[in-house]
């Protein structure tokens, strides 16, 4: 626990990590201060004000160590280094005490799949099979014709086999071919890696958010993937084939295990996993008597329909999924996927703030995600992603959702004073600035809601009670200590009645209604307006 009586006060028995809200900020897009166009350490000291007043607990950088940038940051050439584009050791050291000053916990992203292929470690692999570095990386023979080990492929378009002239041999990454696998079947790339912890935590870090964990280990006979007979045109090419043998393998949860062992040498730290897995096969990640991750991401919402019964049939199939003690976790977007107010439009993104600040566990809020940011066009001549240059016009592309952050009607919106790297868009979203005083904006939704969510244990460590749904209306209870919360969300853009037979309540907040504090229980209650959502209390 750093040194900082802040965070003591906050103790309620719950760990800061269950009761807390997570924001995750992508370093490149959130405030430039040097004037190059691309975001900076210093940026994010110097906006920490915003995170405060919005009101959550923790913050999520995407990677800032020194690196190649072909997967803008992705791919580390020294893990325990700031990357210069970012900044310097001590600007991180003011940042993290700032944060802390400030009450935020700081948690780092932690790329253990691969490294650049300009780490020393894979520069020195790559120099001679003998090198004693060469089984930090996976090497294989080319078969007889000379063609790459098996048909795996990378995620980012093509064959996951890169050759290598100079010694005759492929090696395998599961992303770009700038992006070399580790093998972490080598003791001493575990023991490297692990190091890598240790040398973050010591330095004060909170947690890390673990990229890409379902690729850490592949198949250690090589073989096939299966092809997958949905795969359809249009769809992406590494989905061709179904990745049996290169994504969550058993083998994982020991690596994971051991991750989380040195986070616990450190007490009170925080570790997250990024997986993209159904829910029976997520739940492992949780690791046998929870000695995996605190929490592996839950990004069921993001690809689940937006309709009242298939939301509480998933609420319902996660919650009965969890291991004893697991702890839940949502979220909504990141910087990979399309921005939500993109997927369900502006209205209904508002009904989705609500239904992530009030389902039982911890939320993860992506930058942007508090303005209503929606996803910005990016012109071929304007394309940085490496995935949309190899693969291009299928959209998967993820420049657009991670544009600069508008904070001022200044141009470039307050962002850099140079040319920023990605366009910024100044018309779809109104910039931080006019959210702030305008109480009927995003940002004030999301600020009501986050400070109702301090203030009412039942929100942030109460028990979810499905209550009722529609084909347009979800009704669902928070209950704690016998205090009784409805969360009432009309997913449709018509006035909707709720059922007579549901509890009377009071209106906490609504995002439809401002000022909606002491609305007394009345028939006018059992209305919801279109895309209105509304937090009640049951009277007891
Ligand atoms: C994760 C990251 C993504 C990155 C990939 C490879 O999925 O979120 O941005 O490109 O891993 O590291």
């Amino acid at each position: 626990m750093p040194a900082n009586s802040k965070f003591e006060k906050t103790a309620t028995g719950a760990a800061w990590w269950q009761t807390g809200v997570i924001y995750q900020i992508y370093p490149r897009s959130f405030q430039d201060t040097d004037g190059d166009g691309i975001g900076d350490l210093n940026g994010i000291a110097t906006r920490l004000s915003h995170l405060v007043e919005l009101g959550v607990d923790a913050i999520w950088l995407s990677p800032i160590f020194a690196s190649s940038m072909a997967d803008f940051g992705y791919d580390v050439a020294d893990h325990c280094a700031i990357d210069p584009i970012f900044g310097t050791m001590d600007d991180f050291g003011r940042l993290l005490a700032k944060a802390h000053g400030a009450g935020l916990r700081l948690i780092l992203d932690f790329v253990p799949n691969h490294t650049s292929d300009q780490h020393p470690w894979f520069l020195e692999s790559r120099s001679s099979r003998s090198s004693p570095k060469r089984d930090w990386y996976i090497w294989r023979d080319p078969r007889p014709d000379g063609a790459p080990p098996n048909n795996w492929t990378s995620e980012f378009g093509g064959s996951a086999w890169s050759f290598d002239e100079a010694t005759g041999q492929y090696y395998y990454h599961a992303y770009l071919s700038a992006q070399p696998d580790l093998n972490w079947r080598h003791p001493e790339v575990r023991t490297a890696m692990l190091n890598v912890l240790r040398f973050w935590f010591s330095r004060g870090v909170d947690g890390f958010r673990v990229d890409a964990i379902h690729h850490l280990l592949e198949d250690r006979q090589f073989r096939d993937n299966p092809v997958n007979p949905d795969w359809r045109k249009g769809m992406s090419p590494a989905r061709r084939l179904i990745r049996l043998h290169t994504m969550d393998q058993p083998e994982v949860h020991d690596a994971i295990a051991a991750m989380r062992q040195v986070a616990d040498e450190f007490g009170d730290r925080l570790m997250i996993g990024e997986a993209y897995l159904p829910i029976d096969r997520l739940m492992a990640y949780y690791g046998v008597d929870l000695t995996g991750f605190h929490l592996p991401f839950n990004f069921h919402l993001i690809s689940t329909a937006w309709n009242p019964e298939a939301i509480a049939h998933l609420i319902r199939d996660y919650e009965a999924a969890l291991p004893p003690g697991g702890w839940p976790n949502w979220v909504l977007g990141n910087h990979d996927r399309s921005r939500v107010a993109s997927r369900l439009g502006p209205e209904q993104a508002r009904i989705a703030a609500m239904l992530l600040l009030t389902l039982r566990g911890t939320p993860t809020i992506y930058q942007g995600e508090e303005i209503g940011m929606q996803d910005v066009p990016i012109a071929p001549e304007q394309v940085q992603d490496p995935w949309e240059r190899n693969v291009p016009g299928l959209g998967l592309g993820r420049d657009p959702v991670r544009t600069p952050m508008p904070w001022s009607a200044d141009m470039d919106g307050g962002f850099t004073t140079g040319k920023p790297w990605l366009p910024i868009d100044m018309s779809a979203t109104a910039p931080v600035w006019r959210q702030r005083t305008d109480p009927a904006s995003s940002l004030s939704l999301y600020q009501r809601l986050l400070r109702l969510r301090r203030a009412e244990p039942a929100l942030s460590r109460g028990s979810y009670v499905e209550v009722w749904h529609d084909h347009s209306v979800l009704v669902y209870e928070r209950q704690y200590d016998g205090r009784r919360l409805q969360i009432a969300l009309n997913m449709s853009a018509v006035i909707q009645a709720l059922p007579p037979g549901l509890p009377a309540s009071r209106t906490l907040l609504s995002s439809a209604v401002i000022d909606a504090g002491d609305r007394a229980a009345s028939d006018s209650d059992r209305l919801l307006q279109p895309h209105e959502g509304r937090i009640g209390e049951i009277g007891t």
